[in-house]
């Protein structure tokens, strides 16, 4: 099992201080309270590269926005995406919208632990919540010429759904339409040579290959292909 904790010590990461979240916050007036500087989440880019892939490692810590349960800022894009959960537990948050951002077509939420993997569809808001009193560390590959969206996120305050404290959870009012949400479970895709047991680090680049060539594959890697619906 790789320690991605030595990471800390070796190499500089991208943080996201409260003072950045402030915008897709509930609650933007806890800043005040906790201090602007202080860390929400740690991105350590490439810490490994497969042209054109590069791997990454998210620590999401356990500081609690006001009620909000900690959480990454957002984002979606046009290419798939694959995130493990290295350790602890995480929430992910997938929303897609209409024409319009502020009208929500699909929601859905994620409960995986250590070890699980899920392919984010293309075109998917994503969000990242930490709903443990621990850190949860997460890691990814994707294409490094994504281009990642994060305005429908900053205009509208987060996602459509807030996720609280004790599992509750909110519709967030700045959006006209916000779906039912959906829960869901990943899945193992053993065509794709996706299975839970080997570490997503070490994932050969035939096994991520629609990372490569999302048109290719975005019609088949679709949330009802790469989820159960619980
Ligand atoms: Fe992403």
């Amino acid at each position: 099992m790789e320690n991605f904790q030595k990471l800390k010590l070796k190499k500089k990461p991208q943080p996201r201080t409260l003072e950045e979240m402030k915008p897709v916050l509930k609650n933007p007036e806890i800043t005040e309270k906790i201090g602007s500087d202080k860390i929400i989440y740690d991105v350590f880019r490439e810490v490994k590269f497969k042209n054109p892939l590069r791997y990454d490692i998210t620590f999401i810590y356990p500081v609690m926005l006001g009620d909000e349960l900690p959480k990454t800022f957002g984002h979606c894009h046009k290419n798939l995406e694959i995130m493990e959960v290295v350790s602890g537990e995480v929430l992910w948050f997938l929303q897609k919208h209409d024409k319009n951002p502020k009208v929500i077509k699909e929601a859905y939420l994620i409960h995986a632990k250590k070890g699980e993997k899920v392919i984010f569809p293309s075109d998917f808001g994503t969000i990242s919540i930490n709903p443990t009193t621990k850190e949860t560390v997460l890691s990814n590959w994707m294409n490094s010429e994504t281009q990642s969206n994060y305005e429908f996120n900053k205009q509208l305050a987060g996602g459509c759904y807030y996720f609280l404290d004790g599992g509750k959870l909110e519709k967030n009012q700045n959006y006209e339409k916000v779906p039912e949400l959906i829960r869901l479970k990943p899945k193992e895709l053993p065509e794709f040579g996706i299975t839970f047991k080997k570490q997503l680090i070490n994932y050969p680049i035939k096994n991520l290959k629609f990372l490569i060539d999302t048109k290719k594959y975005e019609n088949i890697l679709t949330i009802e292909k790469c989820y159960t619906k619980i």
